[in-house]
């Protein structure tokens, strides 16, 4: 077990080459060989990719300390008049932007999450996970892409939630409008190399193609929005209808651009992914898979899953629960110091990078027991690591996930919605994880769709 114990020591990785640092490694595999370095050499350490210099933390006191107890010196990375990493595609939207307009967005954006709303939003998720499960009757017995459909199922969940359209004419261009620009994102935040977007090399143009065909269905939504005056109560009218307190002005196209795009983007990716590792724990688990069908015959008897029959699906949450601790779709979530400060005793100048290594403090030996098994138990049982920072798939402090209880409705309500009717089975030997701004099985999941014998329903 690491010594994990404060007080701290920063500690230099090794193998730093001159200019490019840690650089070649990393972008081979960045979590794994994040993930490397920390069992390696422990909780706080220091390494360097091309010009940059970060720091990773993976302990539970300097996560709080970053993302709670100093959340105002540690800051978002991202500077709208220089935009990188995801900031090229979602503007300066929720996740992106910080200060006086990240706190007014946020107060508008907040209540379409309120908890009242999510029972509503659960019988929509519900109907367009029929609808699309309704598609794979003559796929029965065949192996799909597992990844691909779970991104499919939550792009048309969000779509429906949010804005009250449908996406599924559109959802295999859309998913490739993501796909690449954010692969473009995430390669931009840490390539020295890379020229600047509006250079016309090949890949540049891609994306700026993906770019244009996502902001041409954004600005469609708000456009037809706005041209039937229609009102459901979604996300798009709260954006339409937002006034600032003090001028009465409403948000500029180009801010309920990059506010509607951070939604649908934040709000699919990572609970696609999130399902897509579910199904593979399960199906590599088949004591936990089998309880996992047991518990949906008996409390829901063939009928499509409710918000208010999560309380009585306890391990189908404790399943989700524990996917997100072995699979956080954000693996690592990044702060820049505003000013110099300390973290865990340790001096920080301005300016400083640092990752919070969530993928790490999930496995962290000093607050889980069994740290790399599949354990759902451990969630029933009341066990819970010594820190409540041990976990956090939904990130802390004021920027912590703004669509926590939406995603913790609609990934247990979707498992159960397919399991009751669905026993999916791996079709390949092995999946590899893949850090692309999210945590995905690279290339994809291949599964079996293998129909189960649904119970009839009581006729009480
Ligand atoms: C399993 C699913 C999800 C996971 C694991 C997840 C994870 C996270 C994490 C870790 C953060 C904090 C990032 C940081 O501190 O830098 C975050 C922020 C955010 N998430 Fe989620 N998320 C999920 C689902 C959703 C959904 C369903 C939505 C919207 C419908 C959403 C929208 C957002 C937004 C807008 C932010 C930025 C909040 C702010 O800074 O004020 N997320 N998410």
């Amino acid at each position: 077990m690491l010594d994990s114990v404060p007080p701290f020591t920063l500690v230099d990785v090794p193998g730093s080459v001159p200019l490019l640092g840690h650089l070649p490694g990393f972008k081979k595999r960045p979590l794994e060989t994040m993930f490397g370095w920390w069992r390696q050499h422990g909780d706080a350490l220091r390494f360097r990719l091309g010009p940059k210099t970060l720091h990773l933390f993976s302990h539970p006191d300097l996560a709080e300390e970053i993302l709670v107890q100093q959340s105002d010196r540690f800051v978002k990375v991202y500077d709208p008049r220089r935009p990188v990493g995801l900031a090229l595609v979602l503007g300066n939207g929720l996740v992106t932007s910080s200060g006086e307009v990240w706190k007014r967005h946020r107060r508008i954006i907040q209540p379409v999450f309120h908890r009242s709303r999510m029972a509503a939003m659960a019988d929509r998720m519900a109907q367009v996970g029929e609808q699309r499960i309704a598609g794979w009757a003559d796929r029965e017995g065949q192996p799909v892409d597992i990844a691909t459909e779970m991104m499919q199922l939550a792009l048309e969940v969000i779509s429906q939630t949010m804005f009250t359209t449908s996406m599924a004419q559109h959802i295999k261009h859309i998913s490739r409008a993501l796909r690449v620009s954010l692969k473009y994102a995430f390669d931009s935040f840490h390539n020295p190399l890379r020229l600047p977007s509006w250079v016309p090399t090949p890949r540049n143009r891609e994306f700026r193609s993906v770019m244009q065909f996502m902001d041409g269905l954004i600005y469609g939504l708000l456009a037809e929005r706005r041209r039937t005056g229609a009102t459901h109560g979604d996300l798009l009218d709260l954006l339409l209808q937002a006034r600032d307190e003090e001028t009465g002005a409403g948000l500029s196209d180009q801010e309920l651009r990059d506010e509607a795009l951070t939604i649908f983007a934040a709000g699919h990716e990572t609970t696609a992914n999130a399902l897509a590792w579910t199904w593979y724990l399960l199906a590599t688990h088949p004591e936990a898979k089998a309880r996992f069908h047991d518990e949906l015959d008996r409390v829901l008897q063939g009928r499509t899953p409710t918000a208010d029959d999560l309380q009585h699906l306890p391990y189908t949450r404790a399943i989700f629960d524990e996917s997100l601790r072995l699979y956080p779709p954000a693996p690592a979530v990044q702060r820049k110091a505003a000013t110099s400060t300390t973290v865990g005793g340790l001096p920080l100048p301005a300016g400083a990078l640092v990752l919070v290594g969530t993928y790490n403090l999930h496995r962290h030996p000093a607050f889980w027991s069994n740290p790399d098994q599949f354990l759902p138990e451990r969630w029933l049982n009341g066990e819970r690591p010594a820190s409540r920072y041990a976990y956090l798939p939904f990130g802390a402090g004021p920027r912590a996930c703004v669509g926590i209880h939406f995603a913790s409705v609609e990934g247990p309500l979707l498992l159960a919605l397919i399991g009751r009717r669905y026993d999916l089975q791996l079709a390949q030997e092995t999946v590899e994880p893949e850090l692309m701004v999210t945590l995905r099985p690279k290339g994809g999941i291949r599964m079996m769709l293998q129909p189960r014998r649904v119970p009839v329903v009581s006729a009480l």
